[in-house]
């Protein structure tokens, strides 16, 4: 089959590599017909690169058609249609049981210390290949998937794999009181969809960004949006004028570790970059890489005693944190990769019953998988209005 593999930093490739087949009696394969780029991956593109293999097969947002069954898959059968969550699941263990499925007990990388497996996410998390393929092979099949309905086009459902998912987390996590306010960091399309979830709920949304097209289309859903760009040093304090003066109830930090306005940490990323991978790796492991301007002014821009969601992924060992001012303010800190399964069923009325998050007009580009390495290239650099951009195998 056809997929995209990771050869290098910056540097991926669509190349010929073996189908997958149902390897034990809880795996299916599923025929991809639509699948996403998302922002995880663009940290696979630049910096993670100590934990990934040349000709690892990337993608965690797949959807389309069972293709075949394992023996104790009885939930599914070939023919039906199915979104993938990013994360791999069992759906009978204790974290399971909970909601808490990032944490499966039963596909937990032990041997990393990490929660988890994912599709197409490093060593670091199982080395499972991903979803940016034709076809997909899904261990814990049994759970990890999400029946949809045939009819709608694949746009409507596709995002249920991450993006609607860890928006509704992020605004779940950041626990706004009714008819409070929210400060959303980053205006990717995490970011943007947390906005269009915040909004739905009634709340003052500000949205901030540097990137013209993206802070135009979270103003045109009905945001009041910030450009940091033009808020360099001054961007609490002009939230602050905007809130009473005190700052809004919750900041969610949709931006994570490769922030604009990190110079220091961006070259010590940089800097791991031409070190052997070995040594690369356990300096990384070790060691403070993340880009932390948007925790950073997070931290300063949520008001006392209000609530902190992290969405954006950080992964350095060593960042040194401001405990002083998230002590002495009060800040309730919450974070973690989105439990998909968790939030499916309060998710699917608002895709079956109109299309009040607009998810059917939410992608900018719609590319044939031969057309991956170029869909990554206007992502990472925000070209051509690339926003999210979808792939179809
Ligand atoms: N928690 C989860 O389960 C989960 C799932 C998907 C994605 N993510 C993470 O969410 C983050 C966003 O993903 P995305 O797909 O929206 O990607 P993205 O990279 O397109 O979005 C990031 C946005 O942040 C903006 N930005 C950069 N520095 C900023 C700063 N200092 N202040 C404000 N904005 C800034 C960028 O211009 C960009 O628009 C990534 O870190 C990604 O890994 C987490
Ligand atoms: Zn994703
Ligand atoms: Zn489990």
């Amino acid at each position: 089959m056809r997929a995209l593999t990771w050869q290098g930093k910056r540097d991926v490739r669509v190349d010929e590599v073996p189908d997958p087949s149902i390897e034990k009696p809880t795996d299916a394969v599923v025929r991809i017909t639509t699948t996403a780029i998302c922002g995880s991956d663009l940290h696979l593109y630049e910096v993670m690169g100590p934990f990934i293999e040349q000709g690892d097969v990337l993608g965690h947002e797949p959807m389309g058609v069972v293709e075949e069954v394992g023996s104790e898959v009885t939930e599914l059968s070939p023919g039906d249609r199915v979104v993938i969550p990013f994360q791999i699941s069992c759906g009978h263990c204790f974290m399971c049981d909970q909601g808490l499925q990032t944490q499966c007990e039963t596909t937990q990388v032990r041997d990393q210390g990490m929660g988890a497996a994912l599709f197409g996410y490093t060593k670091l998390y199982g080395e499972v290949p991903g979803g940016q393929a034709e076809f997909l092979r899904v261990p814990q099949a049994q759970y990890t998937h999400v029946k949809v309905p045939e009819g709608p086009p694949d746009e409507r459902f596709v995002y249920l794999s991450d993006v609607l998912p860890t928006a509704w987390q992020a605004v779940e996590y950041a626990a706004i009181p009714e008819g409070g306010s929210v400060v959303v960091l980053g205006l990717g399309p995490i970011g943007d969809m947390a906005c269009r979830i915040a909004l739905h709920r009634g709340h003052r949304v500000i949205g901030v960004d540097l990137v013209p097209e993206r802070l135009a289309r979270v103003r045109n859903r009905g945001a009041e949006v910030l450009d940091l760009s033009e808020h360099e040093a001054d961007l609490a304090e002009a939230i602050r004028e905007m809130t009473d003066g005190r700052g809004p109830d919750a900041v969610i930090d949709a931006v994570g570790m490769e922030a604009h306005g990190s110079p220091g940490a961006q070259a010590a990323q940089q800097l791991t970059g031409l070190l052997p991978d070995a040594v690369a790796g356990k300096l990384m492991e070790k060691a403070g890489i993340d880009r932390l301007h948007a925790f950073h002014l997070a931290i300063d821009i949520v008001r006392r005693g209000g609530t902190i969601s992290l969405a954006g992924v950080y992964g350095g060992a060593a960042d040194p944190l401001p405990m002083l001012t998230i002590f002495d303010k009060q800040i309730q800190l919450r974070m973690g990769q989105a439990n998909v399964k968790r939030w499916v069923d309060e998710i699917m009325p608002l895709l079956m019953d109109g299309d009040p998050l607009g998810v059917e007009s939410f992608a900018t580009h719609r590319l044939p998988l031969d057309e991956a390495p170029r869909g990554y290239e206007i992502f990472q650099k925000k070209e051509d209005g690339a926003v999210k951009v979808l792939l179809q195998p």
